[in-house]
C-alpha cells in the first residue's frame, strides 16, 4: 500500500512535469500567433516650439536655463494584434528619434502608457502634451532640426522573456524652430 505521503508526491511529481511541457506550449503558441505585419500607428505633431527657460519652475526657482521642446500630439493606434493569450501587458512609449552633428541615435520617450487588455489596445490621443521633458543631451537645440517620433512597445507576456518592437515606417517628422526666451 501507498502511503498518503508518497501519493501527494507522485501527484505533485506529475504535477510539475505537467506544467514544464505546458509552458513552453504556451510560450511557442502565442510566439505562433504573432502578427507577421507589425500595427501602424498615425502620428501628427503639431504647433511645435522650442522654449529656452529653467528646466521646470515648479521644482527649481531660477536653474539653468535649457532649451526644450513642446508640441501637440495626435495619435492613432491599434495594438489589438500583440494580444495573444499569452500576453499580460505592454509597456508602450513614444519616443522622439533624431541626429545631431555630435550625436546620432539620440531616443527621448515623451509619453508613455501601460496596456493592460485588448480593450484599452486601440489607442487615440488629442493634442496630447508631452509627459516627459524633451531636450538634448547638450541642452541647446539647432534651429531647424529634425525629429521623428514613432511608437515603440514591450510586451509582457504571462510565460517567457519580454520582447519589444515598435511600429512599421516612421509615425511623424517634425522641424524645431529656433528657440524663443521665456518670459
Ligand atoms: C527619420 O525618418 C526618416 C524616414 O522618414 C529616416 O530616413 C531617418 O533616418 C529617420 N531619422 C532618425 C534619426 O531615425
Amino acid at each position: 500500500m501507498y502511503s498518503l505521503l508518497q501519493r501527494l508526491n507522485l501527484v505533485s511529481a506529475t504535477a510539475t512535469t505537467g506544467l514544464l511541457v505546458l509552458l513552453p506550449l504556451v510560450m511557442f503558441s502565442a510566439w505562433l500567433k504573432m502578427p507577421s505585419v507589425l500595427p501602424t500607428a498615425d502620428i501628427r505633431v503639431y504647433d511645435v516650439q522650442v522654449a529656452h527657460g529653467s528646466y521646470d519652475h515648479n521644482l527649481y526657482k531660477g536653474g539653468a536655463a535649457w532649451d526644450h521642446v513642446f508640441a501637440s500630439i495626435d495619435l492613432d493606434a491599434d495594438l489589438t494584434p500583440l494580444f495573444t493569450w499569452n500576453t499580460k501587458q505592454l509597456f508602450v512609449n513614444l519616443v522622439a528619434e533624431y541626429d545631431t552633428k555630435m550625436h546620432t541615435g539620440n531616443q527621448v520617450t515623451v509619453w508613455d502608457t501601460i496596456v493592460r487588455s485588448p480593450a484599452e489596445a486601440k489607442l487615440k490621443l488629442r493634442g496630447q502634451r508631452r509627459k516627459y521633458i524633451l531636450t538634448d543631451i547638450r541642452r541647446h537645440i539647432t534651429s531647424g532640426q529634425s525629429m521623428n517620433l514613432t511608437l515603440h512597445w514591450s510586451l509582457m507576456p504571462w510565460v517567457g522573456v519580454m520582447t519589444s518592437g515598435q511600429q512599421s515606417g516612421v509615425g511623424a517628422t517634425f522641424t524645431l524652430p529656433a528657440a524663443e526666451r521665456e518670459k
